[in-house]
């Protein structure tokens, strides 16, 4: 039904297409009112944050922590990321001029995007990959190409050879996210030097995407950090995924003093500052985190091997192993037409997934299925996915 709007509203040009809404929310809609799906559906984790963060948390916000902060992020949470990336990449950052929090990975994209695309511009986006950066481009009048992402000995990787050929003297950005949404693809220490070597080159910049940078089941997490300086790198990187805190939204970008500094001053006038109670919480936390974040790691693995071990196990579905991250990506193409009808067809069986389609040309007659819950969790999604698909 259209309903006829008011004139002030007619005269109104929209600036996002309703049609384009991310299918993610609208199977999350439609699972809010159905107790009786299991949802692998939504981007984050469904076991439980570090009971330690938790705690510092609420001891935050009854010790009145409940203010605005300064834009870029309270000093020690700046400092405690700071020791947290050297400790975990290596990486020497300086927290009071090379760091910004912001609310989610996801504001760090947008803040980034406002300073470093302009219309016309080459973007470089991964395929498949995460949907949401498309609007993000397009809403900045990027030109968008995509690279392919490569199913290898059934594991899917993302190959640097694939990005160098599409990158020219137009290209202003490419985004790497490594490991992948969907795919869980991985880029090499030697593949990003190549990718930023040629950048610089270029005078363009790399995006690398490292939400997922603690959920690496095949050799060391690379990241970008490790193979190149901040002259054209921005390193876009978050707590949503790493402590199943999706809700908080709290992320943060490493970049050039001069690309923070415009950040903070876009931000200024939008979000203002992340999640006071958040950034202190965290600040205190960070530093004894290892013990949690290696064990839901090896929960994830354990999972992912289990699920990728059934679903092949199915007549008529293909599903490569993920390097990393904490979804699948099988084929239904043998048994199905379109990603459409495999995600209603898992529905009837009681199992919420989102379509492939969302995920680029790739994801045709594909689905996204998450992986990172407990493991009797994803056993009796396991269990419904087969007795409907037998
Ligand atoms: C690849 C990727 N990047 C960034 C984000 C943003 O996460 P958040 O804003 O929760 O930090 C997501 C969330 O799904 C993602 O999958």
């Amino acid at each position: 039904m259209t309903v006829e709007l008011p004139p002030a509203l007619k005269r109104l040009k929209p600036v996002a297409d309703e049609a384009k809404s991310s299918p993610i929310r609208k199977v999350m809609q439609m699972i809010e009112k159905r107790d009786d799906l299991l949802s692998l559906a939504a981007g984050e984790a469904r076991f439980d944050p570090p009971a330690q963060l938790i705690a510092n948390a609420c001891e935050a916000m009854q010790n009145g922590k409940n203010m605005y902060t300064s834009t870029s992020g309270i000093p020690s949470i700046r400092e405690a990321v700071a020791r947290f990336v050297q400790h975990l990449f290596g990486a020497v950052v300086d927290p009071d001029t090379q760091i910004i929090l912001t609310v989610g990975g996801m504001e760090a994209i947008y803040l980034a995007t406002r300073v470093l695309v302009s219309e016309g511009d080459k973007v470089l986006l991964p395929d498949p990959g995460w949907g949401v950066m498309v609007p993000i481009m397009d809403r900045k009048g990027a030109r968008i190409e995509y690279y392919p992402l490569i199913e290898e000995n059934n594991q899917w990787c993302i190959d640097a050879d694939e990005i160098l050929t599409r990158m020219d003297a137009g290209t202003r950005l490419v985004v790497i996210n490594s490991p992948s949404n969907p795919a869980g693809a991985t880029l090499s220490k030697e593949g990003f030097m190549r990718v930023l070597a040629k950048a610089k080159e270029l005078n363009a910049f790399v995006m690398s995407d490292e939400v997922y940078h603690n959920f690496v089941y095949e050799g060391e997490f690379t990241s970008a950090l490790s193979a190149g300086d901040l002259d054209n790198l921005i390193v876009i990187n978050s707590f949503s995924k790493t402590f199943a805190v999706t809700g908080w939204r709290i992320g943060y970008a490493i970049a050039h003093p001069w690309l923070i500094r415009q950040m903070v001053m876009y931000k200024e006038s939008t979000s203002l500052c992340t999640f006071a109670v958040g950034q202190w919480a965290l600040a205190s936390y960070l530093a004894s985190s290892d013990d949690y974040l290696s064990n839901v790691r090896e929960l994830c693995r354990v999972n992912m091997t289990m699920m990728v071990e059934r679903l092949n196990a199915i007549s008529g579905v293909r599903c490569s192993k993920a390097p990393g991250g904490f979804y699948l990506m099988p084929d239904f193409s043998e048994r199905f037409d379109s990603s459409q009808a495999v995600f209603e067809h898992l529905l009837k069986g009681g199992v919420a997934v989102v379509p492939g389609n969302f995920f680029g040309s790739r994801g045709q007659a594909s689905i996204r299925i998450m992986f990172a819950a407990n493991t009797d969790f994803i056993s009796a999604c396991m269990d419904r996915i087969e007795a409907v698909l037998l």
